[in-house]
């Protein structure tokens, strides 16, 4: 089976979050399961520059009016499609904004053009290559389902996955008339939203089936409290909803071969963490003894609930353990955090910024990962803990409650938990829960048997991949989902 991937990141080329770790582990995930995957992605500098010899496939003279051309070529394993449209990729900053955190004031065009090119390689394929399947993520590839539905692709399927709903990519009214659809395509059961364009719920009324992230997401944003304003859509198409759980890259998140930590390990002998813990004690500055290391590797966010943790800081302190950041985000979180390390010299570090390598440092030397999220449609920072011994402390919602066994004493009598829960949104739940780690720290044999059985968790893609292939076969009629 064919399957063309439509996303605007995908990991090792472009990253901001989970969405690029998930982009890019499903290709290899699904191989095994005689899904061959080709991925569609914008043509960002880091991307080109990664890209080395590719062929041009298909050339744009106006693509929404700037000449664009779809490179073929291979990063690794991964099989792309790159749109190569320096006027709307070729800048400096992410990929989504400037340097200052700004959002392109043109992201709409930039994705209508992304996902029109989708639904062209859909309908007529590249070099003989035509897709049997359409699989996009997120709001800046949802426009492809739109632009199948309405045109000449309009028979092949399309899946649409929602890795976070905080993000539709709302524009005005006006634009509609640029997006080159039929007028039909404005209204309730098209790309209108509220008055304006809505690309995530295009994508989403269009869609042969809507997948997200963690099962208990899919239940989550069917209620107005996290369904963003698109739960009545959302409820409405419940019988093609599907909560999928994402898996952990395997080779690139193992403490055994990881080239990026001070010393590899296995759940046979964590004795290999206390290396990496003298590191990362030395990397953020923390003096070195036995309290607790407590660490986040986030971005620094309200979804994140990282204005409850920066306020749990000083509660962190007293109970005599220590803490080290790495995030970026919010301005005002990112001062916080910082004057929190200046307060709690050698007790709490903080480095602001990305940092892909240290990321695994700190779950190879850290203690606990705190996950205080108000949401989380999947999550895969604790999974990464898991797999580390790192133990994760997670607010109980979305792909975090599906993932992590709370040390209840029902879990710990069973030796099956894998880390603590505690209510989302609450500071002194939050505070309870830090209580909670620390004490159950002090108890090296229930702690260890927490890190062994989090560490023998299997979190890989082997099911969800099983699963998302079922879901393309049944919508090809093959096979029931
Ligand atoms: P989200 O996608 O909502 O940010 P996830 O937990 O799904 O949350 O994925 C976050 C990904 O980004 C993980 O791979 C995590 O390790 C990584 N990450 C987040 N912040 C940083 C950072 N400051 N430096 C390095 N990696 C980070
Ligand atoms: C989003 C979500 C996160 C999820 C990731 C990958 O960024 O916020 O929970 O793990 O997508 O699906």
């Amino acid at each position: 089976m064919k399957l063309l991937s439509v996303a605007s990141e995908i990991y090792p080329l472009i990253k901001t979050g989970g969405l690029a770790d998930v982009v890019g582990a499903l290709p290899a995930a699904l191989a095994g399961h005689d899904v061959e995957t080709r991925t569609l992605v914008p043509g960002y500098p880091s991307v080109l520059s990664k890209l080395g010899k590719a062929k041009a496939v298909r050339r744009y003279d106006g693509l929404f009016g700037a000449s664009a051309t779809v490179l073929a070529g291979k990063v690794g394993d991964l099989d792309l499609l790159v749109l190569d449209a320096p006027d709307y990729f070729a800048r400096e900053g992410g990929p989504y904004g400037d340097h200052g955190g700004n959002d392109w004031g043109d992201n709409w065009r930039r994705f209508a053009a992304l996902s029109r090119a989708g639904a062209d390689i859909a309908a007529e394929g590249v070099k003989g290559w035509v897709p049997d399947i359409v699989h996009v993520h997120d709001w800046q590839a949802a426009m492809t389902a739109a632009y199948m539905r309405f045109g000449p692709a309009h028979a092949v399927p399309r899946v649409v996955t929602i890795h976070n709903l905080a993000f539709q990519g709302r524009f005005g009214p006006e634009i509609f008339a640029q997006l080159g659809l039929p007028a039909e395509a404005w209204g309730m059961d098209g790309v209108e939203y509220y008055g304006g364009t809505g690309f995530l719920k295009a994508g989403l009324v269009s869609a042969d089936a809507i997948t997200t992230v963690s099962p208990t997401y899919a239940d989550e944003i069917r209620s107005p409290v996290h369904g963003m304003g698109l739960d009545g859509l959302i409820n409405g198409r419940s019988d093609k909803l599907h909560g999928i759980l994402n898996g952990v890259d395997t080779d690139i998140w193992n403490p055994a071969e990881d080239a990026l930590i001070a010393r590899r390990y296995s759940a046979r002998g964590l004795g290999g963490r206390s290396a990496n813990r003298r590191a990362l004690e030395k990397r953020f500055g923390l003096q070195r003894d036995d309290a607790p290391i407590f660490v986040i590797i986030s971005r620094l966010t309200w979804q994140k609930g990282m204005d409850l943790m920066m306020n749990a800081i000083d509660h962190l302190v007293g109970l005599g353990a220590k803490l080290a950041v790495l995030g970026s985000g919010d301005h005002a979180l990112e001062g916080g955090f910082l004057a929190a390390a200046d307060r709690h010299r050698g007790r709490v570090g903080v480095q602001i910024g990305y940092d892909e390598p240290l990321s695994h440092l700190l779950q190879a030397g850290g203690d606990a990962i705190l996950i205080p999220s108000r949401f989380e449609p999947c999550g895969l920072t604790q999974l990464y803990g898991l797999r580390y011994g790192c133990v994760p402390v997670v607010a109980r919602v979305g792909g975090l409650a599906d993932t992590v066994i709370d040390a209840n004493e029902a879990a710990v009598s069973a030796g099956v938990a894998t880390g603590i829960l505690f209510a989302g949104d609450d500071p002194l739940a939050l505070h309870g829960a830090i209580a909670r780690s620390v004490r159950l720290h002090g108890e090296p044999e229930a702690w260890q048997a927490m890190q062994r059985a989090g560490m023998r968790a299997d979190f890989s893609w082997t099911h969800s991949a099983a699963r998302y292939a079922a879901l393309y076969r049944s919508l090809l009629g093959r096979e029931a989902a």
